[in-house]
């Protein structure tokens, strides 16, 4: 046995910092297994940069390319020991072709390699996510479609406030998911950019060529500065925040469908609904619960990104090793959630009679009451006391005949001076309350479907949006595979 394996010293970590008990605690690798493939995407970029720039040898640049080919195939458990993946990968270069692959690492820092590979990474994730949040949209306005006359109550306080449509109700959702959406293709914008070439973070005396490498990994420009390109992690916070805005809609559909469910508005596929293993008449909406808990876990990852990014001085210190791999995380967990709230949405069945007949309960048409005597001339707040002392006075359903007492009582004469019977029935109908509130967005049926269409080209814009991004990520990968094939 030779002294280096007896030590654990590596190609990279000289002996006095191999060994010892916080080893283990120092390193990332295991945690890296989610940038392993970007580690060896960016290794690959930079190798093909460096001998473009004949900084290395094409020769070396080919052994190199070969061995990272190799590690590839072994996979990420075959790696030998390492603080983290960089060092891992490096040295199993190393192993493989002797002290030549140590000239992968000219002309860059684990720093830079490293925000690379976040960055790298983040992409997918986002995307996928932004993708899923699509298709969650699709199935509310789907579901929508078919609700677009479905009368239904609508609540404030969690009380019956007024009537409006199922559709509508569902598209206030879409709507919110939109800006969700935005939100996370904005921050793939921002985190699109190539902070590899920084080095440590003063930059290198190597004329590198760094738009190449940001150009074969798919990258749409650099970040400039280099000591900002290795230190900044905003682009996680603003991941992070935007998984957590999304789990905050999410629970709050969640919620809204836990609470329809039990007033026995909407049943839950059973697919997506659970049974208790002691009550035999259960079933319960599981999934909407933990989908609403999920919202926790997203909010708790935002919370852990910012207390661990606070007051880091520049430009490069460990504490940046413990802020990315929760937000990867959280966005799978928060990509998991808006499948499983799309199919929950998409199987639910809706009991239209129910809804109708709540829509009716609780005096919600009040407000369309006051709003057709303000619309005969009286004023708004006038014509809310008359209907609020009639309220106040019925035990039961308002009548007519309450209204006109109250009218009596608080305008001086009968509420016929302002409207027709035919007028006041129609008022007191939900269906008709719904009907006439055609103003932009609300609920009647020619409203909404204005909304429909906004809310379906707005999916189809989501859609194209991350497939032209998902699409020159793709070219940015033959663009590697060409350069790397090139040196075989
Ligand atoms: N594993 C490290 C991280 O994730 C890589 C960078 C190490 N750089 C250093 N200067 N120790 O941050």
């Amino acid at each position: 046995m030779t002294e280096s394996a007896e030590s654990d010293e590596t190609a990279v970590r000289r002996d006095r910092f191999s060994g010892g008990p916080a080893r283990g605690f120092l390193s990332s690798l295991a945690a890296d297994q989610a940038i392993f493939e970007a580690d060896l995407a960016v290794d690959q970029a930079h190798v093909v940069m460096l001998a473009e720039q004949e900084i290395i040898e094409p020769h070396t640049a080919a052994e190199i390319l070969g061995a990272l080919d190799g590690i590839r195939t072994d996979g990420h458990g075959s790696l030998p020991e390492g603080e983290d993946v960089h060092e891992a990968i490096e040295t199993a270069v190393i192993d493989r072709i002797g002290p030549e692959g140590g000239r992968m690492h000219t002309a860059r820092s684990r720093n830079d390699e490293v925000a690379a590979c976040i960055r790298f990474r983040l992409r997918e994730g986002l995307l996928e996510v932004a993708a899923a949040v699509a298709e969650l949209r699709d199935a509310l306005t789907g579901v929508a479609t078919e609700h677009v006359e479905t009368v239904a109550p609508g609540y404030t306080h969690l009380q019956p406030a007024q009537p409006t449509t199922l559709a509508h109700f569902l598209l206030s959702y879409e709507q919110a998911l939109a800006r969700d959406s935005g939100r996370l293709l904005e921050a793939y914008d921002r985190v699109n950019t190539s902070p590899l070439g920084a080095a440590a973070f003063a930059g290198t005396p190597f004329d590198i060529d760094r738009h190449r490498t940001a150009d074969l990994l798919g990258f749409d420009g650099i970040e400039l500065n280099a000591t900002d390109a290795v230190s900044g992690r905003d682009f996680l916070i603003e991941s992070a925040a935007d998984a957590a805005a999304l789990g905050v809609t999410l629970s709050g559909l969640a919620e809204d469908l836990v609470i329809y469910a039990n007033k026995g508005f909407v049943e839950i596929d059973d697919a997506y609904a659970s049974t208790s293993s002691i009550m035999p008449q259960k079933k319960n909406p599981d999934t909407l619960e933990l989908i609403r808990g999920t919202a926790g876990d997203s909010v708790g990852s935002l919370a852990g990104v910012v207390t661990t990014l606070k007051g880091l001085p520049r430009a490069y210190n460990r504490d940046l090793q413990r802020a990315h791999a929760g937000v990867f995380e959280t966005l799978e967990t928060v990509a998991d959630s808006v499948d499983v709230a799309g199919g929950a949405v998409a199987t639910a069945s809706w009991d239209v009679a129910a809804l109708s007949e709540a829509a009716a309960t609780g005096f919600s048409t009040a407000t369309g009451v006051a709003d057709r005597l303000a619309a005969s001339g009286v004023p708004f707040r006038t014509a809310h006391e008359v209907v609020a002392a009639a309220a106040e006075t019925s035990t039961g359903e308002v009548t007519p005949a309450a209204l006109d007492t109250a009218a009596e009582t608080h305008l001086g004469e009968s509420l016929f001076a302002y409207l027709s019977r035919d007028e006041l029935e129609a008022a007191l109908d939900p269906g008709e309350s719904v009907a006439n509130r055609d103003s932009a967005g609300g609920p009647a049926p020619a409203a909404v479907r204005s909304q429909l269409t906004h809310a379906n080209s707005g999916i189809d814009d989501t859609r194209d949006a991350v497939t032209s991004r998902r699409a020159s990520l793709a070219e940015a990968a033959d663009r590697r595979r060409e350069e790397v094939t090139g040196y075989e």
